[in-house]
C-alpha cells in the first residue's frame, strides 16, 4: 500500500478569473521513497504540499493517506491525521525567533499533544541528532540560516512522522549545510519515512529516488539523465 496516492486531483483557486493550479495530477509516494518535486514558480509546486499535508482540499480528484480517504476529512479528522503522520518543513521554516532553539522544539511537541513528561528527552535526543545541542539556550532569531534549517527538520521529525514534507529545504543555504539537511532526511528515511520535497537544486533531485516535474499544474516524470 502506498502511504499518499493521489488520483486526478485537480484544483482550482476561485478567484476571478479562476486560477487551476493543479489539473489531473496522479502521484503516489511509497513507505520510505524520497521523492522531489521540481516545478517553475507559480506551477503549483506548494499547492501540491498543502493538499498532501492536508493543509487545503482537491477541488476535485481522490486522496488516500495510507488507505484512508481524506480528500473531503473534516477539520478535526486532518488535524489528527497531520499530527499522527506529516512533519513540515518549510520555505520560511517559521522558527520562533523570540524562543530559544529547545522551546521550538518543546513547543512543537506540546502542539502534537505529547505528554509534558516526554517533552525533555525528546527535545534533547532530537537536538543532538541534528547538531545543535550547543545552541539549546539560544534564542531562534540568533541562529544562522543553516542552523535555521536544521532547527525546522528537528521540528519536523521529532514527532516521528511517516511523510516528511519540505519545501524548498535547502535553499539559500551552502553546500555543507545542503549536504547536512539531506544527510538528516536519509536517516529519516532509512527508518521507513517518505520524503516529498520541492526543491529548484539539482543536488537535492539526484538524491532523490524518484523525480516528477509540475508544467501549469500538470505533473510529468524526469529521467535521470535530465538531471
Ligand atoms: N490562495 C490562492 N488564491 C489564488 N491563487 C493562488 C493561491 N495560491 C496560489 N495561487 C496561484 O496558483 C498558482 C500555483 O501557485 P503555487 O504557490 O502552488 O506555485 P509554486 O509552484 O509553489 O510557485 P513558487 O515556486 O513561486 O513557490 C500560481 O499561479 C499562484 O498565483
Ligand atoms: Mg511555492
Amino acid at each position: 500500500m502506498s502511504l499518499v496516492e493521489l488520483s486526478e486531483v485537480t484544483k482550482t483557486y476561485d478567484v476571478s478569473p479562476p486560477v487551476h493550479a493543479l489539473c489531473g495530477v496522479n502521484l503516489t509516494v511509497g513507505e520510505g521513497e524520497r521523492v522531489a518535486v521540481l516545478g517553475r514558480s507559480g506551477s503549483g509546486k506548494s499547492t501540491l504540499l498543502n493538499i498532501v499535508g492536508l493543509l487545503d482540499e482537491p477541488s476535485s480528484g481522490s486522496y488516500l493517506l495510507a488507505g484512508r480517504d481524506v480528500a473531503a476529512a473534516n477539520d478535526k479528522v486532518r488535524d489528527g491525521l497531520r499530527a499522527a503522520f506529516l512533519g513540515f518543513v518549510f520555505q520560511e521554516s517559521h522558527v520562533l525567533g523570540n524562543r530559544t532553539v529547545a522551546q521550538n522544539v518543546w513547543l512543537g511537541l506540546m502542539a502534537s499533544g505529547v505528554p509534558r513528561a516526554e517533552r525533555g528527552d525528546l527535545t534533547q535526543g532530537v537536538l543532538e541528532r541534528v547538531g545543535l545541542t550547543h545552541r539549546s539556550d539560544s534564542l531562534g532569531r540568533l541562529l544562522s540560516g543553516g542552523e535555521k534549517q536544521r532547527l525546522a527538520v528537528a521540528r519536523a521529525v521529532v514527532t516521528s512522522p511517516k511523510l516528511l514534507l519540505a519545501d524548498e529545504p535547502t535553499g539559500n543555504l551552502d553546500d555543507a549545510n545542503a549536504a547536512s539537511i539531506l544527510d538528516l532526511f536519509d536517516s529519516q528515511s532509512a527508518t521507513g519515512v517518505a520524503v516529498l520535497v520541492i526543491t529548484h537544486d539539482a543536488r537535492t533531485a539526484r538524491w532523490a529516488d524518484r523525480v516528477v516535474r509540475l508544467v501549469d499544474g500538470k505533473m510529468q516524470p524526469v529521467l535521470r539523465s535530465e538531471l
